[in-house]
């Protein structure tokens, strides 16, 4: 499907809610089936990867339903967990896929797990090693370790494990096995990375713990319990940018979580010259949120080395997107990562913002954005990838002329709505 948007002279105006934060979303479903008793999440976001988990877990014998935007589990405990008829589909998410894989490597059953084609081209031997390496079966049937992934658990050992990238997916599956493993487990650097899931273990009561270096976990049961979501801020970010790009803009988002290992590009845009204040903060079932305002400003490029970027993952994108329009060199290193996410987010960027006059040179682990151009209205394309697709949109705001973004559905694996919302500020 094609989304038109045209360049616009003013700023965008209001006050909005943006969709609940959905890597939060995905642990509240996953460990509230890992857990005993009842777990309700609110709001729990209602996109097309939170509802993988959901079709997953079903299938995985787990009682959970939406009612209106509340998700209810009625945990059993990992005993709860029914081998399925049928292969699991995680759809798009690789969030799914890997932190399923870790719950399953402590069931006593066989399960496969699929994902559509994107999915399909991303790496899962960084998985499946450490998790064979605590003594569960499991098999990366496609080419060079990639899903689908035949899982047969059970018998799990804790293991001292170095993350080969600092990956909040994988510290996330190794800590649901851990969960379920014999002895202690630690996982080493996954420090910078979000850190959603220990936060939301030690509400629940696992017996978690943490040193310099490493987060370790010993075997424990879960309690089930009420959460309340924050707003996701990488949601948040499209508007954050469209806002600091857009002169005469004033946009308060209400309840956006803070949490600091995803708030990398708050200080990023300020230092380029953005104004983004913090208020109404608060911190509520582990994670801290709050309201953020910010105005248009005149913007310097910056440079984001790599020990950044874990905290502004997925609003790399963003940050080429925002370098067009700033003053100077806006540079980018240290984001190799990116080449493994839903597209290759590195080559998609410099590739349509080129199409767009973007004057972009690509790096191996990053960019160079040269500033600032007049961006030019053109044909582009998603690659199929929610992000790319929602930092193009913002691109096109700020070109002159008519943007045609093709492949515009994907938007709705995290912010269904946001094409319609993004125009109603305008
Ligand atoms: C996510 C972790 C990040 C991020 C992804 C969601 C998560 O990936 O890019 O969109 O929910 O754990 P990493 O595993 O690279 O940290």
């Amino acid at each position: 499907m094609d989304m038109v948007f045209n360049g616009v002279s003013r700023g965008i105006r209001g006050e909005v809610r943006v969709p609940p934060d959905k890597s939060i979303s995905h642990r509240a479903a996953i460990l509230g089936a890992l857990a005993v008793g009842a777990t309700t999440a609110r709001p729990f976001l209602r996109s097309g990867d939170c509802l993988s988990t959901m079709a997953c877990l079903r299938a995985l014998g787990v009682d959970l339903r939406l009612e209106g935007e509340t998700l209810r589990v009625e945990g059993r405990g990992p005993e709860g967990w029914r081998e399925p008829a049928e292969p699991l589909d995680a759809g798009n998410s690789a969030t799914t896929m890997r932190l399923l894989a870790g719950a399953l490597a402590g069931m006593p059953f066989r399960c496969e797990i699929r994902g559509d084609a994107s999915l399909s081209r991303r790496p899962m031997a960084r998985v499946a090693e450490p998790l064979r390496a605590m003594g569960a079966e499991v098999e990366t049937v496609g080419e060079g370790g990639r899903p689908p992934l035949v899982i047969r658990g059970g018998g799990l050992r804790g293991i001292d494990h170095a993350l080969p990238v600092d990956s909040a997916q994988l510290k996330s599956a190794l800590l649901l096995a851990g969960l379920q493993a014999e002895g202690e487990t630690r996982v080493r650097g996954g420090r910078a990375s979000r850190d959603h899931t220990e936060r939301m273990l030690s509400l629940m009561g696992a017996d978690i713990f943490f040193e310099e270096e490493a987060v370790g976990i010993r075997r424990s049961l879960l309690t089930g319990g009420d959460l309340e979501i924050p707003g996701d801020i990488s949601s948040a970010s499209f508007l954050l940018a469209a806002a600091a790009l857009l002169p005469g803009s004033r946009l308060l988002l209400r309840e956006v979580g803070l949490n600091p290992t995803r708030a990398g590009f708050l200080s990023v845009l300020n230092s380029m010259g953005a104004l983004v204040m913090e208020s109404s903060y608060r911190e509520r079932d582990n994670e801290p949120r709050g309201d953020l305002e910010v105005g248009s400003a005149g913007l310097t490029g910056v440079e984001v080395e790599g020990w950044r970027v874990p905290a502004l993952i997925d609003e790399v994108p963003l940050l080429a997107v925002l370098g067009c329009r700033a003053r100077g060199e806006t540079v980018v290193r240290g984001a190799g990562e990116l080449r493994v996410k839903e597209s290759d987010r590195i080559a998609a960027m410099c590739s349509e913002l080129t199409r767009m006059g973007g004057r972009v040179e690509e790096l191996e682990d990053g960019f160079v954005v040269h500033g600032p151009t007049r961006l030019q209205g053109a044909r582009v394309d998603s690659h199929g990838d929610h992000r790319i697709a929602m930092a193009l949109a913002v691109a096109a705001l700020c070109a002159e002329g008519e943007t045609t973004i093709s492949g515009w559905e994907c938007v709705d694996i995290s912010f269904p709505g946001f094409a319609a919302l993004l125009r109603s500020l305008l």
